[in-house]
């Protein structure tokens, strides 16, 4: 959570980094900052509660010229949405952008006597103060007595007033990437954002300093030694952080799913059989553990839940999903004979990584399933196998969810097959199966206008219900988060026949239903349960295999609201063509209803934050 961008060079900082965080803004978006080094020396900020356009304006009216600056987008945990809590906070002789929560700034607000010296809210601003407090003439010993001080998390970029041109950083947990641009050296929160500047950076270790000049970046450990930067390449196109001509990135990056699955897919599969060991990841890692424990939040976790059913029908392998926000407090038993897998796009989920660490802790083998290359989560885990699905800008998870499906998908297919379960004939129909995803997505695509009209249905509704059994019910979990979080609209996903154990009682007219039926095998008790909430005067928008449907479609007509065709796929894989088709229904309700799509309220894309 939280944005953070520094440039130093020969071009103009404020330009690069007004450009940078409009990218950035997907990490937050209560308001935006930056401080410009001046060509006379001073630090100069600019900052405002909302978002980057703001700044603009602000910078538009009442820019700063200078080389050298920081900026930030903020989501707001300590101190409201005010231009006062916005970053860069100065303090005495320090300017800093913050991401991540410094737990003890009250104990240091007291000790240091800051009580009447502060002008924010925020503990980020205690950061500064404590550096400028511990500043003579030396930064690097000031930043390492600072963090010595700091309990929490935190992603610091500072500058010294007295040492123009240049830019410190240092982080614990939170993340922090550093690139050397054509013009200059970079750093920022994540990768995303340095693709047009760079080819080249590195992760920035935890409790390092990096310290960035116009020619070049030096990083020192806490000891003051010098270390050398692992850099590695930046391998996401520039065009895949754009709009590419759609109206928001949400629409363009669900469009893009056959391309970025088949990415995910194909390479993955070695003589017609899932193969891993491009990865790294050996068999026996697959046929050894005992029980597999996926660790997730949010759309991931949803993705977790597909594998577990996924797992458990074809596998027959004990596995559990757990909202790793609530892992380390719950007691979950996890062992050596457990793998546990941590499920994560950004891969910098503070919940996620820390149950990582805890599960590492336990004894149990970790992999990682991420999207963003050299991420915490992919680096903390002994095992990774990265989602292709490139950068995914829209706060609402689509490619990233699908490709996570792709590589359990995989994983199962690879798990039966060296535990025996599939023989090499039974493991390459599998495998055929799933490369025909894209083709089959694509037709879902195609027709997205017969969702747009569909979503007008529940356009106005204040609650949806959503059923299914099985599968079917897990699919609904992220459709229904899908829908809430951009429209606003509450929606709640249910196992159909739960519905009558409690929340019946809220079915009427007025409570749309989305019933999602592509499993075989609870079809006729999925049909009982449609039933039983048409009775109670709920419309019902359908979302049916193709081939479960009646002969003559018009028979639908006076039974459903809407009802939409899935292309079909073997029932184990109904999963994606059902995704694809559930995600159009939120954009559109989004899209229809006026909303800022890409940005929903109170939200960010990246999770940096307990
Ligand atoms: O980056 P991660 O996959 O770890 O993020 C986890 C959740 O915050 C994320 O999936 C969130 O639920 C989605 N953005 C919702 O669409």
């Amino acid at each position: 959570m939280c944005g953070i961008i520094g440039y130093t060079g020969v071009k103009e900082a404020q330009e690069i980094m007004l450009d940078a965080l409009e990218i950035l803004e997907y990490r937050g978006y209560d308001s935006a900052g930056l401080a410009v080094c001046g060509r006379d020396g001073c630090v100069r900020i600019r900052k405002c509660a909302g978002r980057v356009k703001d700044l603009r304006l602000l910078c538009e009216k009442d820019g700063i010229q200078g080389t050298c600056g920081i900026g930030h987008t903020r989501w707001a945990t300590h101190g409201g949405v005010s231009d006062a809590n916005a970053h860069p906070h100065k303090f005495g002789r320090v300017t800093v952008t913050h991401n991540g929560i410094v737990e003890n700034y009250q104990d240091l607000v007291q000790r240091y006597h800051l009580e009447e010296k502060l002008k924010s809210q925020t503990d980020s601003e205690v950061a500064a103060a404590v550096l400028d407090h511990f500043y003579g003439t030396d930064p690097l010993a000031a930043i390492r007595k600072t963090v010595l001080k700091l309990k929490g998390t935190f992603a610091l970029s500072i500058m010294f007033d007295d040492i123009p041109g240049v830019i410190f950083a240092v982080r614990n947990v939170s993340p922090i990437v550093i690139a050397r641009a054509r013009s200059g050296s970079m750093l920022a929160s994540d990768v995303t954002v340095l693709g047009q500047y760079s080819r080249e950076y590195f992760v920035l270790p935890e409790f390092y300093v990096a310290v960035l000049k116009e020619d070049g970046v030096e990083l020192y450990d806490m000891a003051g030694e010098t270390a050398e930067p692992e850099w590695q390449a930046v391998n996401w196109d520039v065009d895949r952080s754009s709009k590419g001509g759609y109206p928001f990135y949400m629409e363009k990056e669900i469009m893009e799913q056959p391309q970025v699955i088949r990415e995910t897919v194909i390479p993955r599969i070695q003589g017609g059989i899932p193969d891993l060991s491009e990865d790294g990841i050996p068999d026996g890692l697959l046929a050894d553990c005992k029980r597999i424990c996926v660790v997730a939040c949010g759309t991931a976790m949803h993705a977790g839940l597909v594998g577990k059913a996924l797992m458990q029908s074809l596998v027959r392998i004990h596995m559990d999903v757990e909202l790793a926000s609530e892992f380390m407090y719950t007691d979950v038993i996890v062992d050596e004979d457990t793998l546990v897998i941590a499920i994560s796009q950004s891969g910098e989920t503070i919940d996620t990584l820390e149950a990582v660490k805890h599960a590492k802790k336990n004894g149990a083998k970790t992999l990682a399933i991420v999207n963003v290359r050299g991420a915490s989560v992919a680096r903390a885990s002994d095992y990774v196998i990265y989602t292709n699905a490139g950068p995914e800008i829209a706060v609402a998870s689509t490619k990233a969810y699908t490709t996570q499906l792709a590589v359990l998908y995989l994983l199962t297919g690879r798990m039966a097959y060296v535990r025996g379960i599939f023989g090499a004939e039974e493991a390459k129909a599998f495998a055929k199966e799933l490369m025909r995803v894209p083709e089959v997505m694509q037709k879902v695509l195609d027709r997205k206008e017969e969702i747009h009209y569909i979503a007008r249905s529940i356009l106005n509704a204040q609650d949806v219900f959503m059923m299914g059994r099985g599968l079917d019910h897990a699919i609904l979990l992220e459709g229904s988060l899908k829908l809430k979080e951009i429209s606003y609209i509450h929606s709640e996903a249910y196992a159909s026949g739960e519905l009558k154990h409690g929340t019946i009682a809220l079915i009427t007219e007025d409570t749309p239903v989305v019933a999602v039926v592509t499993q075989e095998k609870v079809k006729s008790k999925e049909f009982s349960n449609i039933k039983e909430v048409q009775s109670r005067g709920a419309g019902v928008i359908l979302f049916i295999k193709e081939t479960f449907g009646p002969e003559k479609e018009a028979s639908w007509e006076n039974v459903f609201t809407s009802v939409f065709t899935l292309p079909a796929m073997e029932d184990g894989f109904m999963v994606m063509p059902a995704s694809a088709a559930l995600q159009l229904l939120a954009y559109y309700v989004s899209l229809d209803k006026g909303l800022d799509v890409d940005k929903p309220r109170n939200l960010a894309k990246v999770v940096t934050v307990e």
